[in-house]
């Protein structure tokens, strides 16, 4: 069969035909769900927040549970990031749940490096999944993806504006993941002021270029919700794990001296919202943007950084194994120009070291024969000195002789006179 005929019954001009009975392929989307079932879901979410702005809380009020989890020292010498993982389940359906914390963020009197650690973070479980992609023997299917689905970034209740640091750090996070800001504590700050640091908020948000996740608006069934909720973003949210009896009901609330705040209370807080488009609605929309968006975004950076391209100078499609071996080549290249570099290098070191060594021993020569000649001048005068002290000696020695000689001869003198003297006495 023609390629173009192949093409034209399996694309656009396929026959619409009817069926004359039931055969059972609607059954597609209940296999679909059951598979999903069957094999769980797994979440994660990324807390950026300064440390005690309820993070924790937050977390343990949305899912209806108390997660371990210390609270942090102010002390940190740098933003860390600690992850969580947690088997959930609600009816039939398993929640891999995977809660990553900032740790000491904001805490240091540097906060220029504070995003790194986060970026390093995000782009380190990118890169984990990219490597299991490009396996041979890939597991995709039984692979725990720790790529992060949402970021909720904690933004301090002060009703004055965002912070130097939280705009550093949303810009830089906003391409890599989901970002849904939230106003933490929210009870700490009054209503009307509540609706002006909203405002502000998003202003700042959209003069600084910070593109935040958008509730998607394109499928009809939640698109009215998911547009009204953009509007109230970001969230002003109040976390509590105690319940407080309100008429016959527990709820969740913080009980203050003059009153109590109800954190599923509309009226009160944002977290009913939160809940609503984090978990019950956009979950799955959260899910399919990291891959389609964010890491796909990774990952063409990522392989064309390693030099694959889809088509060539001449926009002809360029093939895998075309690009490996091009790659190949130009590395073996490169490599080769290298080693030929290293080795001139070598070369020329050497030649140095023996021009300096050939130098030193030139030097040495000198040196000896200077003091070769040092020695021997001060032997000879030595040898000169040596010679005037024995000619010296030798007079000493003759002139002492000839003293003796005439002593003795006096002495013999002076004898035969003292007997001729001792005759003439006794006669
Ligand atoms: P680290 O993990 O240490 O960074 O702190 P965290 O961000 O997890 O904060 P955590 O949830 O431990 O809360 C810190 C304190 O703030 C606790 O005393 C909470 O009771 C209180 N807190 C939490 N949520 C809220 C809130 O919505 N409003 C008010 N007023 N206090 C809150
Ligand atoms: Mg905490």
């Amino acid at each position: 069969m023609a390629s173009t005929e192949i093409a034209r019954q399996a694309g656009e001009g396929a026959r619409a035909v009817p069926l004359s009975g039931h055969v059972g392929f609607d059954s597609m989307p209940d296999q679909l769900v059951n598979k999903s079932v069957n094999h769980g879901f797994c979440f994660n979410i990324l807390c950026v927040g300064e440390t005690g702005l309820g993070k924790s809380t937050l977390m343990d009020t949305l899912f209806n549970t108390k997660f371990e989890g210390e609270p942090t020292q102010h002390n940190q010498p740098g933003v860390t990031l600690k992850s969580n993982t947690y088997e959930l389940q609600e009816s039939n359906v398993r929640l891999k749940l995977t809660m990553v914390n900032t740790v000491g963020f904001g805490d240091q009197i540097n906060k220029e490096d504070s995003y790194k650690s986060i970026v390093e973070f995000i782009d380190a479980q990118f890169e984990a999944y990219l490597q299991e992609e490009l396996k041979i023997k890939r597991t995709l299917h039984s692979y725990h993806d720790t790529r992060i689905h949402a970021c909720l970034y904690f933004i301090a209740p002060t009703g004055h504006s965002l912070k130097s640091l939280d705009l550093v750090t949303m810009k830089k996070l906003d391409s890599k993941v989901n970002i849904i800001p939230i106003i933490a504590k929210s009870d700490a700050i009054s209503k009307s002021e509540l609706a002006k640091f909203k405002i502000k908020i998003t202003s700042e948000l959209v003069s600084n270029g910070v593109q935040i996740y958008q509730f998607p608006t394109d499928d009809e069934s939640v698109a009215e919700i998911n547009s009204t909720m953009n509007s109230h973003l970001p969230f002003a949210v109040v976390g509590s794990t105690e319940e407080v009896k309100i008429g016959n009901k527990m709820v969740k609330a913080r009980q203050y001296p003059w009153g109590t705040v109800q954190v599923e209370n509309e009226n009160h807080c944002d977290f009913v919202k939160l809940r609503e488009m984090l978990i019950r609605v956009n979950m799955e929309d959260l899910r399919e943007q990291t891959h389609t968006r964010h890491y796909e975004l990774y990952r063409r950076c990522k392989l064309e950084e390693m030099g694959f391209k889809d088509t060539d100078p001449d926009s002809k499609p360029f093939s895998l194994q075309e690009t490996y071996e091009a790659k190949r080549n130009e590395f073996m290249g490169e490599l080769q120009k290298k080693e030929e570099e290293m080795r001139q290098m070598f070369v020329q070191r050497v030649k140095e070291k023996e021009a300096e060594l050939k130098e030193a021993e030139k030097e040495l020569h000198e040196k000896f024969d200077r003091l070769k000649k040092l020695h021997q001048d001060e032997k000879k005068k030595l040898e000169e000195k040596k010679k005037a002290l024995d000619d010296e000696v030798n007079t000493f020695k003759q002139k002492k002789t000839a003293a003796e000689l005439l002593l003795n001869q006096a002495q013999q003198a002076g004898g035969s006179t003292t007997l001729k003297r001792d005759k003439e006495r006794k006669n």
